[in-house]
């Protein structure tokens, strides 16, 4: 695919979505939202049902038009170049029973999809082995029937199907739902790796906080605007404490208990950590170690340890990023 000067490419950014608004009807299901990733990232788009994520898979691969704003792949506009968004964009269906033939192996699949894209045989052959051998599959899962694959073997040919054309960046739509925790890492480690082999840029919708280990990147999605952008510890170093917070491990954990730690001055917000303990997220948590003991002995509250911890992820999406918690929601 010849990137020739007259292509007039607009931006330069891998996938640029700028203030990006489609309504069906009256109801918009995105309401301007705005967010990027450069070359080889795994971007994370999270979010809610309802919340708009399949609207912009179908806005990147050219399947709807934007009502209004912009929305750019590999540079260029995907209202422009529709035949060219198609070969740099690969996409993964959520439910992979309507794309692929049971009847078939992942060997014929790709045979028959790849043909879609007027590849010849044995270039399909090739590729498809490629692919096939960096997600794990071996000559005798490369030749089963898929009907008689297990749902993390038949992900990973639905996963090959949307890369048997090179392109660029995978769309992947919720390629994780319905499978069990183990596949589920399975399946992002093997995603992960053809992002790392082959240099695929992702894209991957979830609405599960597990993908954000293996994200670069991390859009989330509410009532179709972006709640929250950036990378994982740009979003967890915006909390209180920059990154780290003060971890106290009580004897016990009530409501009431959680609550007195909670109100303790200059914490502003307040995470659990496992049964018995809480993080609590306030400013300078090192220069308020010390004071937090000194707090926690003046009210008799009994503690196992305190100590200075990193935050995670899920403290964050515990604490921050619902728009009911800024007027208080499960914060403290
Ligand atoms: N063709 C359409 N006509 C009317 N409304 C639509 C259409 N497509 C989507 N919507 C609405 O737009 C909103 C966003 O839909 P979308 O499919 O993007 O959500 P989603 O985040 O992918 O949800 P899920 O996690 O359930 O797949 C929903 O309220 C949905 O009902
Ligand atoms: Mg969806």
């Amino acid at each position: 695919m010849g990137k020739k000067k007259n292509d007039a490419k607009e931006t330069y950014r891998e996938i640029d979505i700028i203030d990006l608004k489609v309504a069906f009807g009256k109801f918009y299901a995105l309401k301007g939202v705005s967010f990027f990733a450069n070359k080889k990232e795994f971007l994370g788009v999270i979010g809610a049902s309802g919340a708009g994520k399949t609207t912009v898979l179908r806005i990147l691969t050219g399947q709807i038009r934007p009502t209004a704003g912009k929305a750019f792949v590999g540079g260029y506009d995907v209202t422009k170049k529709g035949n060219l968004i198609s070969l740099l964009v690969g996409y993964v269906p959520q439910l992979e029973h309507l794309s692929l033939y049971y009847d078939f192996s992942a060997l014929q699949n790709a045979q028959l999809f790849g043909r879609l894209y007027g590849l010849r045989p044995k270039e399909i052959e090739e590729r498809s082995r490629n692919v096939l051998e960096i997600l794990g599959f071996d000559e005798d899962l490369m030749t089963k029937t898929v009907s008689r694959l297990s749902g993390g073997e038949r992900k990973r040919v639905s996963i090959c199907l949307g890369m048997i054309h090179d392109p660029k960046m995978l769309l992947l739509d919720e390629p994780t739902t319905g499978l069990d925790a183990h596949l589920r890492h399975e399946t992002l480690n093997y995603l992960k790796e053809l992002n790392y082999r082959l240099g695929t840029t992702m894209v991957i919708i979830s609405h599960d906080l597990e993908i954000v280990d293996y994200c670069t990147r991390v859009v989330l999605l509410e009532d179709g605007e972006v709640s929250q952008f950036g990378t994982p510890q740009e979003l967890i170093s915006s909390l209180p404490g920059k990154g780290e917070s003060i971890k106290v491990i009580l004897h016990a954990m009530t409501p009431e208990i959680r609550h007195r730690v909670a109100s303790l001055p200059g914490v502003q917000y307040t995470a659990q950590a496992g049964r018995n303990a809480v993080k609590l997220f306030i400013d300078n948590p090192e220069d308020n170690l010390l004071p937090v003991i000194q707090q926690l002995n003046e009210m008799k509250m009994p503690f196992e340890g305190v100590e200075i911890v990193e935050a995670d992820f899920f403290d964050y999406f515990q604490v921050k990023p619902w728009k009911d918690n800024e007027i208080g929601g499960t914060a403290k």
